[in-house]
């Protein structure tokens, strides 16, 4: 497991002042041009779930890096994908949630039919950051009723302090894969 954590790790290239000044961003390409690493990340995940979660329903990928690891990682599984996405790209009946950015403003939206109620979810992204992304996709799953076992990422950033965000809705896991703080360059 180090190993592997160690190999995802040197594939994801820190950009300073991307998007916007002040920010650096964590740039996962390189994980998803290498198939050891891609391999890599998804066997970390999967070991994740399959030691804490019995159960699992679905996997819920956020808009649109979590579109890239969790596909991959419901197949493992043998579960379907969901996909929350950004406010204005799904067809039929819809429920959103607003919610803040690390750099602005958006609405995270699911179409109504995507989850049943009681169903147990794990959600899927890149990156955590203030947490705000995850936390408006966990309020749409209880909107649906659904159960969210917890959230996972590639990247946490501990110093924005996403897990206590996330922590008063009881649906985050703190053993989440990989963490970094924002001064660490690998
Ligand atoms: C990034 C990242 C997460 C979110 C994390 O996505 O991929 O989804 O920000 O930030 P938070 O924890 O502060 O909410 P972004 O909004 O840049 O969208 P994109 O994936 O479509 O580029």
């Amino acid at each position: 497991t180090e190993s592997k954590l160690q190999l995802v790790h040197t594939h994801i290239r820190p950009f300073p002042d991307f998007p916007k000044k002040g920010i650096l961003f964590r740039d996962i390409c390189p994980i998803l041009k290498d198939p050891a690493a891609l391999t890599a990340v998804i066997d970390l995940f999967e070991e994740h779930v399959r030691k804490n979660h019995k159960q699992v329903d679905l996997i819920v990928g956020l808009d649109a890096r979590g579109f890239l690891f969790g596909p991959l990682l419901a197949q493992r599984l043998g579960v379907g994908f969901v996909l929350v996405r950004k406010k204005g790209k799904l067809p039929g009946t819809t429920v959103s949630v607003a919610y803040d950015l690390e750099y602005g403003k958006a609405e995270a939206e699911i179409q109504e039919d995507a989850v049943a109620p009681g169903q147990k979810v794990l959600l899927i992204d890149d990156l955590l950051a203030t947490g705000g992304t995850l936390y408006a996709a966990c309020q749409l799953m209880k909107k649906q009723q659904a159960e969210v076992l917890g959230c996972m990422v590639v990247i946490e950033l501990k110093e924005l302090n996403g897990t206590d965000k996330l922590k008063p809705s009881q649906c985050f896991l703190p053993n989440s894969v990989l963490r970094t703080t924002t001064s660490q360059t690998a």
